[in-house]
């Protein structure tokens, strides 16, 4: 084999390496930024398009951030998720957790069309690039730390997401989702996290599972028959799938319970979903 073969096969899995895991400040780093959350407008393939922002106290300019969208169900609201309304808490859970952390992050919460997220013809997709380089020119994010959540149809938006900008973002955590905004791509592995509940009578579990096995195919994990938390234990089931990509983990968690983003499990005090899908994200630097 030809030396210079050689020296391009060595550059070729350091650069491969370095995508994953260097950091890669975003054009908004260095420029100062009040905290504080703010509504802003954008127009998209001709449409008017509304998404929140939520910048911590604590937000250091000179410092990549994860980047964490959040897409509501459907009939909710941008608003609603920001504020913490119609069965979500703020920002879904996650800024106490997030600030907590030295890397911090921006929260986003995005407005779909008709209340939903049909992503027709790929408009939200087209809406979630346009995010991206808005945020990322005033705020400083870690291009590398993108991640998203969603409830219901917002979890199905996050699908998309993963199917579609799988090498853009890090990962996702699907929140009791169902194929309903589309799957284009679906060439890349990415970082994956699923909950659902074993009675939810609006979205059933299958639809969760098969939204998952997705994902534990395309990052090269061990299919495995998960267990179902038993109806009436007030109980979580937690699977980490197994010889996955070791960059692109997968996490399960059947619950006892329906169709929430806030499941408890018996006696807690607060629902599970933000720190865990909190402890799936972080685990990204
Ligand atoms: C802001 O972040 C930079 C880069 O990480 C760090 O050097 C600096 O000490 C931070 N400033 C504050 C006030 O924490």
């Amino acid at each position: 084999m030809a030396l210079n073969t050689i020296a391009a096969i060595v550059l070729t899995l350091f650069v491969t390496f370095n995508d994953v895991l260097a950091v890669t400040p975003s054009p908004g780093c260095g420029i100062n930024q009040a905290s504080g959350t703010v509504s802003h407008k954008t127009t998209v393939n001709g449409k008017q398009r509304l998404y929140i922002t939520n910048v911590p106290t604590n937000y250091n300019s000179s410092s990549p951030h994860r980047l964490i969208f959040m897409f509501h169900g459907l009939g909710n609201s941008a608003a609603a998720v920001a504020n913490g309304q119609q069965g979500f808490l703020p920002f879904m859970g996650l800024p106490p957790l997030a600030n907590a952390d030295s890397i911090g992050a921006i929260s986003v919460a995005p407005d779909g069309l008709n209340s939903g997220w049909a992503n027709s013809g790929g408009e939200d997709i087209a809406f979630v690039d346009q995010m991206i380089r808005e945020i990322e020119a005033s705020l400083c994010i870690d291009q590398n730390l993108r991640f998203s959540t969603g409830f219901s149809y917002g979890a199905s938006m996050t699908y998309a997401i993963a199917c579609a900008r799988a090498k853009q973002f890090r990962g996702v955590a699907v929140v009791s989702g169902a194929l309903l905004s589309g799957c284009t791509g679906k060439t890349d592995p990415i970082a994956y996290y699923g909950q659902h509940g074993t009675s939810d009578g609006t979205i059933p579990i299958a639809s969760g599972k098969q939204l998952r096995d997705t994902f534990v195919a395309l990052n090269g994990c061990t299919k495995q028959t998960t267990m179902d938390a038993a109806p009436g234990s007030g109980t979580l089931v937690k699977t980490q799938y197994q010889n996955c990509n070791k960059n692109f983990p997968v996490t399960w968690i059947s619950f006892d319970g329906g169709h929430t983003s806030t499941p408890t499990t018996k006696g807690a005090s607060k629902s599970f979903t933000p720190e865990e899908s909190w402890a799936f994200f972080k685990q990204f630097t």
